[in-house]
């Protein structure tokens, strides 16, 4: 029946007249978004949360030292962006949580904020927007990780970060379970690891700290582990009806990787190493139970901190797998990382390292649409489900993402036709929000917010809403769309 089923699908994207794509019936066309980044660091009494990320704000560590007090307004306005969202046709949101807001101190839970929550959640349902909640996106309470006092249960070799977030997940599901079926423990990784221990980017803001990476990696395959664990003993309740009480991922930043010079044989092996290492080695470890702590492939040295080995805890803790695929990374085997061990090899993820005249965001971040296909063909291995849990493009004035989504969306219909399992796409983001330590300057929303404003006041995107908008209500791309809105090649050069 499926079978049969993609094959009108097929048939309809290859006709010359029809749809360039079509997307199934029970299609998830939704938004993400994540409650730091669009609610800042105030609760509602005006007292500030103790967080990592708003000591690493009140540190003066965000671009141009901006503060994130209020994201875009969503703590007071969130009823605002679930009703844009389903203005747009979506069926879908997405929300991650804040640690931080939730239990201030350990074991001390704050019953306001997951009240405020479970409101949020009922006026997605309200709205006809399937709920799916992220667990764990980076901002811990301070008694986690405080860069001011130097507290860092992540990067320790016990598994006390692990141990500390059970507790929250204990407290929330329950709130949750009769309204939510989809769930996510927590995302990326490497943007974590990356961030946090490598580039100094985030909290604790440690430089090329190779130990505290990995150890940091090994204790987010336990978070996720037991998160995924929990939430299938406590989500017993089947909220939509269709027989799936949790359904339980993790999003990975899911990057195509090519080598710097294809036909340089050392980029081309360095770049998969880097293939390796940001798109399977957690999945090696959360799948297969492997941890691979040296990033050789293998499980099988001692020697790590800790030391590598196969756990069945962590075996097979995941339903489906949710990729966050924004851009192209071009991997060289030489570079700065080259020399420091398990890189060697350097990767690049800005155009302004290689070539300014690739098509490239406000962030220069390199477009790729054929690298959607290419991770998606990649991560099929694992036999699970997908959902392209995040795409977008930071584009203020809005000629190139019209294309960006629509190219990405036919992209994500092609698989579909072809067989691959792709449960839904969740655009980055409904209106523009405080992107991390770049705060206020990349602009994803669908809808342009106006952050000097204390309502913070959105206008609709000129172009790239009515994209995302035709092809949600229609469930497909049609030709006439497509012929409007492709461009013969993306402007480049500084946005
Ligand atoms: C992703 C993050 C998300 C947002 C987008 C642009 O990697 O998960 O919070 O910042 O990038």
């Amino acid at each position: 029946m499926r079978f049969f089923a993609l094959g009108l699908l097929a048939m309809a994207a290859c006709s010359p007249t029809g749809p360039v794509a079509v997307f199934p019936k029970s299609f998830q066309f939704g938004f993400a978004t994540i409650a730091y980044q669009s609610e800042g660091s105030l609760r509602g009494d005006g007292t500030r949360v103790a967080s990592n990320w708003s000591e690493w704000d009140e540190l003066g560590k965000i671009k141009g030292g901006q503060h994130n007090d209020h994201g875009n307004g969503f703590f007071e306005g969130y009823t605002t962006d679930l009703d844009l969202a389903a203005s747009l046709g979506a069926n879908a949101f997405s929300y991650a949580i804040d640690w931080a807001r939730l239990e201030p101190a350990p074991g001390v839970f704050d019953d306001a904020e997951l009240g405020r929550i479970v409101a949020i959640v009922q006026a997605m349902r309200a709205r006809k927007l399937r709920p799916v909640i992220v667990m764990f996106h980076w901002v811990t309470p301070t008694w986690v990780q405080s860069p001011k006092q130097g507290i860092d249960l992540l990067s320790r070799s016990d598994r006390a970060f692990a141990e500390a977030f059970v507790p929250l997940v204990d407290h929330v599901v329950p709130a949750l379970a009769g309204l939510v079926d989809d769930w996510l423990t927590f995302e990326e990784p490497y943007s974590i690891v990356g961030a946090e221990y490598l580039a100094g980017l985030h909290p604790p803001g440690k430089f090329l700290d190779i130990k505290s990476s990995q150890r940091a990696l090994v204790n987010l395959m336990y978070l996720h582990a037991r998160t995924y664990h929990h939430i299938h003993q406590l989500d017993t309740q089947d909220a939509d009806g269709d027989g799936v009480a949790a359904f339980v991922g993790f999003e990975n930043l899911a990057l195509e990787s090519v080598p710097l010079d294809a036909t340089s044989p050392d980029d081309v092996q360095a770049a998969k190493h880097f293939d390796y290492i940001v798109n399977h080695q957690f999945m090696k470890g959360i799948w297969e139970g492997d941890i691979d702590v040296d990033l050789d492939g293998r499980a099988d040295n001692l020697k790590t901190d800790p030391p590598e080995g196969h756990d069945e805890e962590l075996r097979h803790t995941l339903d489906f797998i949710g990729l966050n695929y924004y851009q192209r990374m071009r991997v060289e085997a030489g570079g700065i990382l080259s020399k420091v061990a398990p890189f060697f090899g350097t990767p690049h993820l800005d155009v302004r390292e290689y070539d300014t005249t690739l098509p490239h965001s406000d962030r220069y971040w390199e477009i790729s649409s054929p690298g959607l296909r290419t991770v998606i063909e990649e991560y099929s291995k694992y036999g699970l489900p997908m959902n392209i849990t995040e795409n977008g493009e930071a584009d203020l004035d809005d000629d190139e993402r019209p294309f960006y989504i629509l190219d990405h969306l036919r992209k994500a219909g092609e698989a579909i036709a072809a067989g691959y399992d792709i449960r839904g796409y969740y655009y980055w983001t409904i209106s523009d929000n405080f992107e991390w330590n770049d705060g206020i300057e990349p602009r994803y929303g669908l809808f342009q917010v106006d952050f000097t404003k204390p309502n913070f006041p959105r206008t609709r995107t000129p172009r790239a809403a009515d994209v995302f908008e035709e092809v949600a209500k229609r469930g497909a791309i049609d030709r006439a769309l497509w012929d409007r809105i492709a461009l013969p090649s993306y402007p480049v050069g500084p946005p």
